[in-house]
């Protein structure tokens, strides 16, 4: 079985989120489960794309509206990440150093989707599923069922997965000309309240769609940017998958960017190094618990409601607890984040910006990682932070709710509340620091987390049952 992974994200070529880590990480894994996957997604001038060999194996054009584009598909010479990686490029549209954020970001991935489309048309034996993930390749559904070019293609199974349901590329209808011809009966399944809305095309579209948890699922019924009937309608040919993580670059025991690599065996004095090295980093205390937040500074995540939380904990708590973010996103949350920096000088830091090796270098040495997120499909910070022995404390929502378990119930491991507000989260934080002065069971949970298995080899295997029960 064969099958082509579409995405904007991937890493190590480019991530902005856990969108890359996942594409970068399931293929591998269904390999190893008996299939082929292959990654294909834009061209990006990135330091992956830049210090790698690349061979052009296929190039021509698309139309998109009036302009004609050339384009040329690159294939990654030595199939190093353990799966054939394919980048498209198309001179100033697909060969940017950002991912997100361009005024054309329409244009962008409307090209990116069509001159896939124009590769996999001369394909000599075509795939037994395209998998698409997020909004950005989401049309490929749509155009394979419903424009008279690509007819030839309607029979090959399509999958869509969405990471997240909050961003659905949205465009007006003077951009429908950039789309080649539509059978003019299934314009309709374009629209989304006036506009052309490329994820609801794509669910409506596609042959199955998947959630990165089972929760997600149950929640984009109620709470979807506008899509909720949508999913009503659809949800007979849905499922929810929960994301599995890469153990082998998220391992404790080799992760070559940490300065103590430890087991589960060792745990306490490895985190304790790691710690020591983050501490004198960033100006904290080595004996009070660390608690640290890494992600996207955005209302999705809560980072909003992080500032005054943060404030009310080092106020109350005088000097019991460190506090350490690691984030970029909304210039208002960075520039409140930053600014807490003045009055409480010993006991918190941020970075503001983004940065893979210190973030594994906190999952490693902090002893609390908090999650407030207001939606959050998965997460992998939550199993990141448990392969590291890093106790998570989760506001109970997605993925969250359906990963972590609350310490106070059996076989619970980590911490849990319901509000997305500043006091539930200082709230959460006081049972964190009541963890801490009880290091025997601190030990004990460090090593019930370490113990859990969240690598993808069962996730994959769902991927491919639902592949293969498309046949
Ligand atoms: P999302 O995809 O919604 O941002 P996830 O929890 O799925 O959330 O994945 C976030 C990923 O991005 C994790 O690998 C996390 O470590 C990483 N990450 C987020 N922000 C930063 C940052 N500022 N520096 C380094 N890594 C980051
Ligand atoms: C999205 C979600 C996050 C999820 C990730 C990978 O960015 O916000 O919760 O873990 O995709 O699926």
């Amino acid at each position: 079985m064969v099958v082509i992974h579409l995405s904007a994200e991937c890493y190590p070529v480019a991530k902005v989120g856990g969108l890359g880590d996942v594409v970068g990480s399931l293929p591998k894994y269904q390999k190893a489960a008996g299939i082929t996957s292959i990654v294909a997604m834009p061209y990006y001038d990135r330091q992956f794309v830049r210090e790698n060999d690349f061979d052009i194996i296929y190039n021509s054009e698309i139309r998109l509206g009036n302009a004609i584009l050339p384009f040329e598909v690159l294939k990654e010479s030595t199939d190093k990440l353990g799966y054939p990686l394919h980048l498209i490029r198309i001179q100033g549209l697909l060969d940017r150093t950002e991912i997100y954020s361009y005024p054309d970001e329409t244009e962008q991935f409307v090209a990116f989707q069509l001159a896939f489309l124009e590769w996999l048309l001369q394909f000599g034996e075509m795939p037994d599923v395209i998998h698409c993930h997020d909004h950005q390749s989401a049309l490929v559904p749509f155009l394979m069922n419903h424009s008279s070019r690509y007819n030839s293609l309607t029979n090959i199974p399509t999958v869509l997965t969405i990471h997240n349901g909050q961003y659905q590329g949205w465009f007006g209808w003077d951009k429908f000309h950039y789309l080649p011809d539509i059978d003019p009966w299934k314009w309709g399944m374009l629209d989304w309240k006036g506009c052309i809305n490329p994820l609801a095309a794509g669910v409506k579209s596609c042959w199955k769609y998947t959630t990165v948890s089972p929760s997600y699922l149950e929640e984009l019924k109620h709470n979807s940017n506008g899509l909720e009937n949508l999913f009503v309608m659809e949800e007979a040919k849905s499922q929810g998958i929960i994301n599995g993580i890469d153990t082998e670059v998220w391992n404790p025991a080799t992760d070559s960017m940490i300065p103590s690599n430890y087991t589960i065996d060792n745990v306490n004095r490895g985190k304790q190094e790691n710690k020591r090295a983050v501490c004198k980093e960033f100006g904290l205390a080595l004996s009070k618990p660390l608690i640290t937040f890494i992600g996207r500074l955005v209302v999705e995540k809560g980072a909003d409601l992080l500032p005054k939380a943060i404030s009310n904990i080092l106020d109350s708590l005088k000097g019991k607890a460190s506090i350490l973010l690691l984030g970029s996103g909304d210039p208002a949350i960075e520039e409140a984040l930053a600014a807490l920096r003045l009055s409480f000088k010993k006991d918190y830091n941020v970075f503001i910006g983004y940065d893979e090796a210190l973030s594994h270098l906190i999952y490693s040495g902090a002893d609390f990682i908090i999650m407030p997120s207001r939606v959050e499909p998965c997460g992998l910070n939550q199993l990141y932070a448990l392969r590291y022995g890093t106790v998570p404390v989760v506001r109970k929502t997605g993925g969250l709710k359906d990963t972590v378990i609350d310490f106070s119930e059996p076989e619970g491991y980590g911490i849990c509340f319901e509000e997305a507000s500043s006091d539930a989260i200082t709230e959460a934080v006081s049972r964190a620091i009541e963890m801490y002065s009880n290091p025997s069971d601190l030990r004990l949970l460090r090593k019930r987390m370490m113990g859990l298995d969240f690598s993808w080899d069962r996730s994959a295997a769902q991927y491919i049952n639902l592949y293969n029960s498309l046949k």
